[in-house]
Formats: structure tokens, sequence, C-alpha cells
């Protein structure tokens, strides 16, 4: 492990110097694109954060007070595996690819440009929010996903410049220059150009749009690809507190919720209505389930028949890894009905993956629930259907109601006010939006969390400002 190099690393950067080179190029671009679009207002500010100094389960992170700029921003793979094989499609069983296969070239630089988009975008959607944070234990956390998300571009940018030569190093570059929610240069996926301006649409999205990329990297992780294989599975280490910080943000925001509606009105008593909760469930959830693609799908076929992106936990929970035979069956619009389809299994591996995804965010609906009937609730909540409002895919030119009924354009306007937050839902929130940055204090619309970071209470100050 080279830490004290200017790029922390563990792939011998030292020893490639063409790459060092790139690297070290890009670098002062990725540092003037942090200042821009990194978190607003707070650089010069001590946070205590983690960072990866090891791909060692036990021990990978150290804790202490940092300011973001000075974040070791470091590419780190989990080690190579000896004989490493194809662990599924065509090619199954024959040794992993080491460099890019070139039928796939471009098919898999564009996973790692799409995927590597998203890292910083969701910075950029977040840049505001530290302003209005419920408490230093969230600002912090907040800070916590930034500074990750922002290595998590240096491992897609590593593969770029490393394996795909110029046209790698013109990708990287443009992903320092597309913007969140910019029409003229915005960012590829669309659920990461929608605003994220205010605490509960940043719950929800570290709990749906962040489970997303969790699903992604799994498949991603199952590569014949190697180096791309092994940079997915040290990101889902990290990727693995995002989610929990929106899974209990939200779950924080719902007992706090069902402890006002004991003492009366939600909203005049400063809360966020559980009403208001659900249609941004609503919202991020089924923008999250455009993130996996359209149902049927020949690009999952052909990266699956390559060995190029694996199904979740390929090999842990399949004994199958050709698929040559198998069928999937989907519900489809046929004719202005909904009709059961079979596609070849081959060419529902989006679907598939999104079948992964609902289940896990079925979990922490029932986590959330959990606690209203902790708190003595009947209310609940749910998770709309998966042709709910979606953009991409099967469903994308038909309109469903929350249930998954086919109904006409004219009814979803009619009844979408109900479904999705409005404006003046919208404005309701951010109303609640205000700083709280004592050590010890929390906003009124949310929890404080049931314990700190790293063993310290929630009382210890986790941002100095
Ligand atoms: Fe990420
Ligand atoms: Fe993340």
């Amino acid at each position: 492990m080279n830490l004290y190099e200017r790029i922390p690393n563990n792939v011998n950067l030292s020893e490639d110097k063409k790459l060092q080179r790139a690297l070290e190029k890009w670098l002062p671009n990725y540092l003037d694109w942090w200042q821009e679009m990194g978190p607003d207002g707070f650089q010069q500010k001590d946070v205590y954060l983690r960072t990866a100094i090891s791909v060692e389960p036990d021990g990978w992170a150290n804790f202490d007070f940092v300011k973001m700029p000075d974040y070791r921003w470091g590419i780190f793979l989990k080690p190579a595996a000896p004989d490493a094989k194809i662990g599924f499609g065509d090619n199954y069983g024959r040794p992993a690819y080491q460099e890019v296969p070139g039928e796939f070239r471009n098919s898999l630089r564009r996973i790692i440009v799409t995927q590597g988009d998203t890292e910083p975008a969701s910075v950029e959607q977040q840049r505001e929010l530290g302003k209005t944070c419920p408490s230093l234990y969230d600002l912090r956390n907040l800070f916590q996903v930034n500074v990750e998300e922002g290595r998590h571009l240096w491992a897609m940018v590593y593969l770029l410049q490393r394996y795909f030569g110029r046209d790698g190093r013109d990708e990287a570059d443009a992903l320092l220059e597309r913007r969140s929610g910019n029409p003229d240069k915005p960012r590829i996926l669309e659920a990461f150009n929608q605003p994220c301006d205010d605490w509960l649409n940043f719950f929800c999205f570290t709990m749906f749009t962040d489970r997303d990329g969790k699903y992604q990297l799994s498949a991603l992780a199952e590569s014949g690809f190697e180096p791309l294989a092994r940079t997915c599975q040290f990101m889902l280490t990290e990727e693995a507190h995002h989610m929990f910080v929106g899974d209990t943000g939200l779950n924080r925001v719902v007992k706090r919720t069902a402890q006002l509606m004991k003492k009366g009105d939600v909203r005049e008593l400063g809360g966020i209505p559980l009403e208001i909760i659900q249609k941004h469930i609503n919202f991020w959830f089924s923008y999250s389930l455009d993130l996996f693609g359209g149902e049927i799908s020949s690009n999952s076929a052909d990266f699956f028949a390559a060995g190029l992106k694996g199904r979740y936990k390929e090999q842990e929970q399949y004994e199958d890894h050709i698929l040559a035979e198998q069928n999937f069956t989907m519900k489809v619009v046929d004719e202005g009905q909904l009709k059961d389809r079979e596609v070849p299994l081959r060419n529902a591996l989006n679907e598939v993956l999104r079948g992964e995804y609902v289940r896990d965010c079925e979990k922490g609906l029932a986590r959330w629930n959990k606690t209203l009937a902790e708190e003595g609730m009947s209310e609940r909540l749910f998770l709309p259907s998966t042709r709910f409002h979606r953009h991409v895919g099967e469903y994308a030119s038909h309109h469903f109601d929350i249930e998954g009924n086919l109904i006409t354009a004219e009814e979803f306007e009619r009844r979408k006010a109900d479904w999705l937050p409005t404006m003046a839902d919208r404005e309701y929130v951010r109303s609640l939006m205000h700083p709280v940055i004592e050590p010890g204090k929390i906003a009124n619309w949310i929890a404080p969390p049931a314990t700190g970071i790293k063993g310290k209470p929630f009382e210890f100050e986790y941002v100095r400002l």
C-alpha cells in the first residue's frame, strides 16, 4: 500500500509512469471541480471523517479530523485472486480478462463512464445541503458520503486512464465537465439531474438511489474484466455507509413524525407529515428503478454473454451461470392491456437485478413500519408498484396508478398530486430546514440517532465550525 504518495494507491502507481503522469495531470482539475462543486461553505472546516487506508475487511479505514480538500482520495482495488476465471456467460471458466477485450471496448467504456458520472453528480446535487443540516452528526455523514463519492470517481477514472488510452483520458476530463441539472451539459442519468436540496430528499436519495448503485456495483463486482470487478468490490465496502445514512435517516424522520402525531397536528408542530414522506418515497423509488434500464434488454444479454456484467451475488446464489435455455415471465403492455410475456432470461437481467433491489428496499420499509408500530401508530408506509411513474423501459410510455393499474394520462394528471410531492409539499419541507449546529442538538423534524459514529456519542463535535 503506497499511502504517502501524492495519490495513495495499492496498484503500484509509481511503477507505471505514463498512468501516474495522466492521473497527476487530472488531479488539479479534480481539486478545482471539488472547490467549485463540492460542499459549499465548509471547505476549511475540520470534519471527523473516515479515510480508506487499506483493503482488508478489518481496519480498512482511519477516523480523524480532516479538511475536505485534504482528504486522501486514492485508488484501492481488492487484491487480485490468482487464476481468476470468468464466472458466467459464453466464456464461463476461461481466464478472466486482464485487459479490455477489443470487441467489448465501447460497451465496457460506456458502463464505466455511466457509473463514474453518477459519483460527482451526487456531490453536485448535495452541494448546498450542509447549510441546513439538522445536526452536526448529520452534517458529518453528508460530508463522509460526499468525499467517498469523490473517491469513487477516482476509482472509475483510474480504470479509464489505465485501460482505455486516449479516449479514456478524454472521458475522464468530460466527467469533470458535465454538471448535475445543467440543461446544456447534464449528467447522464436522470435521477442524477434531480435537485436534492433538502434533507428529506437527501435521505431518500441515499436510501433509494445509492442502493441502485449497490446493485450495479455488485453486478460489476462479478465481472470477468478483473480490474473492474476488484474496483467495484472495494467501492461496495464504502457504499454500505451511504445506504445506512439514508435508511436510518428516514427511520428517524418517521419516528419523529409518529411522536408528533401523538401530540397533535404534525404541521402545526413543525414535523413532516407521513403523507409527504410517502410521496417522497414514491418519487425517489420510481426514479431509482429507471436506473436499472429497460425490462427487456439486448445489452443485458450481450454483457452477460461476454462475462462483463453478472447478476447480484452471481457466484454465491446461483448454480447455472450460462442461462442459455431459461426464460423469464414479466408483465408488459400489449394492445392497451397488461399481459404476461415470456422472454429469454438473458434479456431480462435488468429486471432480475431490479427485483433484487426491490426486495432490499422492502426491508427498509419494514424497519420504518416497525418504528411506526413501536410508537403505537396504525399507519404504514409502502413501496409503489414498480410500474408507477416510470421514464425508462416497458412502462415509460403508459400511465399507472400507485398500485400498478393502467390508467389514462388524464387520470394520472388528475391524481398525481396525491402520489408525488407537489410544489407546496416541497416548499413546506424546505421551510423546516434550518441549520442546527450546536453539539448534541437536533432539528425538531427528526429524531436523534441511536448511536454516534465510531463509538463517539451523538453529542460529539463531529464538525468544528
Ligand atoms: Fe459511489
Ligand atoms: Fe454512494
